[in-house]
């Protein structure tokens, strides 16, 4: 039974009180000067994993701070937890759960500790039989549409991956995600379907989700009155409780276990979407790229752990320099879901203010993710960033290598992102005596950026980043001293919504405020 051995909360160490110096000293931080006075500084903040290369010059740091936020990680003891997650040791320790979504890319040749022999050979087995049922969908001509019906970490990593890897897709097959309980979605979607055509992935760890279960209820009605035969053929379930799913009438089921967070667990058949869109290979590549990942955060040594470096800095920007939000700038289009899987990964997994001791926190913890694709921030929100009151520090992703032939188009994308950083860095000195008009256009610059590269976006690539995000929201978390593997902040939300529920229609509703009652009656909410 793990213990948290927290021995000393992060505000309490003694690099936590020099970083609280290193904050003042650093007051006057200026990127323009740092560059000036080190001319290796590129190099020096230059940091590469598998399949990822990080430019961290252009981040509001120094040496010293680097340093001092190494003795932080050190003094928080993040590589102990880390170490405890790869033994299997329940770090989960709300839910008194081990943290193994890594265990799912383990592969086959790699040793695990006899502790955890048995689940690695389910974790084998499982993946073998959605990968081959994944080939058998890819081979039958009969089923055009995949619908995958989930919500949260049920959605938004399979629609992420399948987007990014479209080049990869298998173009006979049409995949579509719904997730939202509006029924504009699931209406205008089964418009477009045929019942014999269709194939549904009830994906949801839980089997309960209320989205995901009206979803699947609708669908299922549509398909039996759509004559549609054998729903048995067109109905999977993919979740950690099969019984659940059985009870719906569905008799494919392909399981996960409950070390497997839902923000985690595209890796297990939540990811069955994924394994038919890009097949058996291209899934067992978005597994190794992870895995590999996975090795340079257990054996990477501090200095050059990426994801210990990107977590750290995630630290001195939320902590020290106070930044409420962080945005994200794919510059791909494949990449446009990306932001939103981020929100879930980091928010769902840091958004908390109590400790693994349950005391509350004196500090902050999970900033707003946010973001859309480059070149298109530019035309919408880049203002703010530019010359907005607050300093929000912005992510370049870039893909060297494009997966179509047009040159000239690939160059103009690559040269925004890297104009943008630049213009955030160097801004635009203002000269002589200033109009109104002059100070507008005034750039203060000294605005920092992150700036990753991948060489192509690959099914290997993508399960790389997607390990190095776990991974540096792990450290965070790990430092920061919470759970970040539990959500009971999402539980209040579902509660309440039942009430209301139940009570529609009601003369004397029970637990309903003023508000909530009024609108009520504005949205003239009846029973049936
Ligand atoms: O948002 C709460 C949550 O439980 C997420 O953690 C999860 O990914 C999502 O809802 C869907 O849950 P399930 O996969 O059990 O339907």
């Amino acid at each position: 039974m793990y213990m948290h051995t927290m021995t000393k909360r992060c505000d309490q160490v003694q690099a936590w009180k020099d970083l609280r110096q290193l904050r003042v000293e650093s007051k006057t931080f200026d990127l323009r000067e740092a560059f000036l006075k080190n001319e290796k500084r590129f190099e020096h903040f230059s940091a590469s994993a598998p399949h990822v290369f990080v430019d961290f010059s252009k981040c509001m740091w120094d040496e010293r701070i680097e340093e001092t936020l190494l003795e932080l990680a050190e003094q928080t003891e993040v590589f102990a937890l880390r170490d405890a997650m790869f033994k299997g040791d329940a770090i989960n320790t709300t839910e008194r759960r081990a943290v193994m979504h890594w265990l799912l890319r383990t592969p086959k040749e790699s040793l695990v500790s006899p502790a955890l022999a048995l689940a690695h050979k389910e974790v084998l087995a499982t993946l073998d039989q959605f990968l081959n049922f994944a080939e058998q969908v890819r081979a039958n001509p009969d089923i055009t549409d995949i619908v995958n019906i989930g919500i949260g970490g049920s959605d938004l990593g399979p629609q992420m991956a399948v987007k990014a890897l479209d080049e990869y897709v298998l173009p006979s097959k049409r995949f579509h995600f719904l997730s939202n309980i509006d029924a504009h979605e699931i209406d205008r979607l089964l418009k477009t379907l045929r019942p014999q055509s269709t194939l549904f992935l009830i994906s949801s760890k839980s089997f309960s989700t209320l989205e995901t279960m009206t979803n699947a209820g609708f669908a299922k009605d549509w398909f039996l009155s759509g004559g549609g035969q054998n729903i048995h053929n067109h109905f999977v379930g993919l979740t950690s409780n099969t019984e659940l799913a059985k009870a719906f009438g569905i008799t494919t089921t392909f399981g996960f276990w409950d070390w497997v967070g839902g923000r985690y667990s595209m890796w297990s058949s939540i990811g069955l979407a994924i394994a038919i869109a890009i097949g058996e290979s291209g899934f067992k590549a978005f597994l190794s790229g992870a895995f590999e990942m996975d090795q340079h955060f257990k054996t990477a040594d501090a200095r050059s752990n990426l994801p210990l470096k990107m977590g750290l800095l995630d630290i001195w920007y939320r902590n020290f320099l106070q930044y409420q939000s962080r945005s994200i700038a794919p510059y791909h289009s494949g990449l446009a879901r990306l932001p939103a899987y981020l929100q879930q990964l980091e928010m769902e997994s840091n958004g908390k203010s109590v400790d693994q001791t349950g005391r509350g926190l004196s500090y902050e913890t999970a900033p707003v993710l946010w973001g859309e694709p480059g070149t298109n921030g530019q035309h919408a929100y880049f203002q703010m960033l530019h010359q907005g009151t607050d300093v929000i520090p912005v992510e370049f992703l870039v893909v060297k290598n494009p997966s179509h032939s047009y040159v000239r188009n690939h160059e103009l994308l690559l040269a925004n992102a890297l104009a943008q950083a630049q213009a955030f860095m160097m801004g635009e000195p203002k000269e002589g005596a200033s109009s109104q008009e002059e100070m507008a256009r005034h750039f203060c610059g000294n605005r920092p950026s992150l700036f990753t590269v991948l060489d192509r976006l690959t099914p290997r690539t993508l399960g790389a980043l997607i390990a190095l995000s776990e991974h540096r929201t792990f450290v965070a978390g790990a430092v920061w001293g919470i759970n970040s593997f539990d959500q009971y902040g999402v539980e209040l939300g579902k509660k309440l919504t039942q009430n209301i529920v139940s009570q529609l229609g009601a003369l004397h509703p029970l637990n309903i405020d003023p508000s909530t009652k009024g609108l009520m009656g504005k949205l003239d909410l009846k029973s049936n």
